[in-house]
């Protein structure tokens, strides 16, 4: 089946990247091509400072857009304020010490600085600095001043710094610095802005031995793009997964398990004050009954038989957690396996894929599926991203919040 379009989180946003002059500026590079592949329209501004680390003409050529350094030089006759009033968000990337000290104090020699004071658009900084220019307190007061304007800030990180030295003070990673963008434009304008969605990912692992286990093929990257999706429109996330090989999304709650008894006593807690639980993890529906301490060593024989014992159905068991979504993992029969579980997990609607099918279920980066809900109506869709399934799923928990 031929894929949708792709849905993508930064789609019609118009972001202001301001760069100051930090050795980190080449990472400013890889921020304006995250920020243009996740659908945004990107306009950079920078320092005279920045020109010296790194060539207008490299985020000219990222954005497709002119670069604004000179704010008398510039094409448009109000470039300084243009910039600033068509954005939806402003984000500076690295930003100074010395930056951060004009933006405290509302001065705005440069384009990145006045910006900032033009822009009524909310603020993300990303500071880049030695670790004993963030630690001066001259520093930190700014850094104050500026959270108690409802500036946003996203590191710095902590490691080996320029200097040679390691501390706090390195630009947070490109995925993070847009990672944190998302979420800042979730909490102010996302429609699921202050409420708790949970959502459950990847498999289980159940030992058989302290060196093997039952488990299954579930990488997480379904339930990891319904946390994303989630956080994205501005909900607080708490995401309990199995082990999977996946980054923790910026600003998501992780909560770690291996068993399918650590998921359940992880999502108990989860969903005491949810509005919502998405459990599109594969958890196992059974564990080898009498796990050996040590490890089990071939015998003589040419089998070997392990017994199984029931694991309890986790969705099944949890009293609430409000919207209730389950997902139905089938290679035959989806529809009528998939309603079944509706009223035996108590769900509002259920999402059923065909795990065999190409392009679908576990591993792939889409997934195509269909919706069964409660009263019996039903909505297939085509081939998407694993992300736009996630939204689809999103925009009907919404509707029943
Ligand atoms: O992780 P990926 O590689 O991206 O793959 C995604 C996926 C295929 C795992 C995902 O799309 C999916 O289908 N998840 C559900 C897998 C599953 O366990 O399906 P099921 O039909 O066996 O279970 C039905 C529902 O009951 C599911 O919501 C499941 O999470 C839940 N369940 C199952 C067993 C159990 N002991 N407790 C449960 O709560």
């Amino acid at each position: 089946m031929e894929a949708a379009p792709a849905i993508l989180p930064l789609a019609n946003r118009h972001i202001a990247l301001g760069v100051t002059g930090s050795i980190s500026c080449y990472k400013a590079a890889d921020i304006a091509s995250k920020l243009r592949q996740a659908g945004a329209t990107v306009e950079v501004v920078m320092t005279p400072a920045a020109t010296r680390f790194i060539a207008p003409l490299t985020f000219q050529s990222l954005t497709s857009r002119p670069v604004v350094v000179d704010m008398f030089a510039a094409d448009e006759a109000e470039a300084h304020v243009e910039v600033a009033r068509r954005a939806d968000a402003f984000v500076i990337a690295p930003a100074t010490a010395n930056c951060l000290a004009n933006l405290a104090h509302g001065q705005a020699p440069d384009m990145v600085t006045l910006t900032a004071l033009a822009t009524r658009a909310p603020i993300l900084v990303a500071p880049a600095m030695d670790n004993q220019m963030w630690d001066h307190p001259a520093t930190q007061e700014n850094v104050v001043t500026l959270r108690n304007r409802g500036v946003e800030f996203v590191g710095p990180a902590e490691g080996r710094l320029a200097s040679g030295r390691v501390g706090l003070g390195r630009l947070a990673e490109p995925s993070a610095v847009v990672g944190a963008l998302r979420m800042l434009l979730g909490q102010r304008t996302g429609d699921l802005a202050g409420r708790h969605v949970v959502v459950s990912a990847g498999g289980t692992q159940e030992p058989l031995d302290p060196v093997r286990f039952v488990g299954n093929r579930s990488t997480g990257k379904m339930g990891f793009a319904i946390a994303e999706a989630a956080r994205d429109r501005g909900a607080f996330v708490t995401l309990v997964t199995g082990p999977v090989a996946l980054e923790t999304p910026y600003g998501i709650h992780r909560v770690d398990v291996a068993t399918v008894a650590e998921m359940l006593t992880a999502l108990e807690q989860a969903t005491a004050d949810s509005d919502a639980i998405i459990m599109s993890a594969a958890p196992a529906d059974y564990r080898p009954a009498n796990p050996s301490e040590h490890k089990m060593k071939k015998g003589a024989e040419d089998g070997l038989s392990v017994d199984l014992v029931r694991n309890p159905d986790i969705i099944a068991t949890l009293p609430g957690g409000g919207v209730r979504v389950g997902f139905a993992a089938e290679t035959r029969n989806l529809e009528e396996y998939a309603r079944a579980k509706i009223p035996a997990k108590r769900l509002d609607f259920i999402v059923a894929n065909d795990v065999s099918a190409a392009g679908s279920g576990f591993g792939a980066d889409t997934n195509q599926v269909t919706i069964y809900h409660r009263d019996g109506s039903h909505e297939t869709f085509p081939l998407m991203t694993k992300y736009a399934v996630a939204m689809a799923i999103l925009d009907r928990v919404k509707a029943r919040l």
